[in-house]
């Protein structure tokens, strides 16, 4: 359960002023997939860091299961964007000499799971994203671009992770596998009972979504 309320982000430099973000307030429940839209500069990539905790916020707040984010202190932040929060990029952002399974593994690494509970859960996920056996032993670079975002969605998922923020997760891949990527973040956001926010230009993508928003000038619709 996300709730974000009158949520504010300005950039000051020495003579402009820019309200990236402009008393945005939404709510979404487990189980969502939701897109965001809207024209470059309008302030999806800063509201994406906002909720990730990424930034600090000028005003407003930020509920992720009950806790409010914007008041935690740095060591309770790191904790929440390690255990709380899976990111996805546009460039998929693998660890190149780590395979498809140890890249999945990494995060319960740091989060100081076990070794067995770290194998167990990256094949479960990877299987769910639809990476077999053979290519989870893979090292990025021998994945394609759709493959490779499979197992960045199944390392963002993790520590089971309340909160998915995808910041144009099929900008780099083709319209048919970029079809493909969305579906399964629609269904995966059900099945690991998530919250999955995807920031996109692509309008048949935020079509399929469950909710989807429009960012214009800092303000969403
Ligand atoms: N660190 C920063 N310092 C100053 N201004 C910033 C900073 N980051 C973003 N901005 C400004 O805030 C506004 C929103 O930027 P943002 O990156 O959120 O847009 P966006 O919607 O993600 O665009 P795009 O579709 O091009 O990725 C823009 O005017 C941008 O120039
Ligand atoms: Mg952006």
């Amino acid at each position: 359960m996300l709730k974000v309320m009158k949520l504010s982000k300005t950039f000051q430099s020495a003579d402009t002023k820019v309200k990236a973000v402009d008393e945005v307030s939404f709510e979404l429940s487990d189980g969502v997939f939701a897109t965001i839209v809207g024209k470059s500069g309008s302030g999806k990539s800063t509201l994406l860091a906002l909720l990730g905790a990424l930034d600090k916020a000028t005003s407003g707040e930020i509920y992720v299961g009950g806790e409010n984010i914007t008041k935690m202190g740095d060591m309770k932040l790191i904790s929440y964007r390690r255990n709380k929060i899976g990111f996805v990029f546009q460039g998929y952002n693998l660890v190149p000499n780590l395979s498809a399974l140890e890249n999945v593994m990494l995060p319960m690494e740091f989060a100081g799971k076990n070794h067995p509970t770290q194998v167990k859960r990256a094949k479960v996920l990877l299987a769910e994203v639809g990476i077999d056996e053979t290519k989870s032993k893979r090292l990025p670079a021998k994945l394609s671009g759709g493959e490779q975002q499979r197992v960045a969605i199944a390392r963002a998922l993790a520590n089971h992770p309340s909160l998915i923020l995808a910041d144009e997760p099929t900008g780099n891949l083709d319209s048919a596998t970029g079809d493909v990527i969305i579906k399964l973040l629609k269904d995966l956001a059900k099945k690991e009972k998530t919250t999955i926010i995807a920031v996109t230009h692509d309008s048949t993508m935020s079509a399929k979504a469950d909710q989807h928003f429009t960012m214009k000038d800092g303000k969403l619709t």
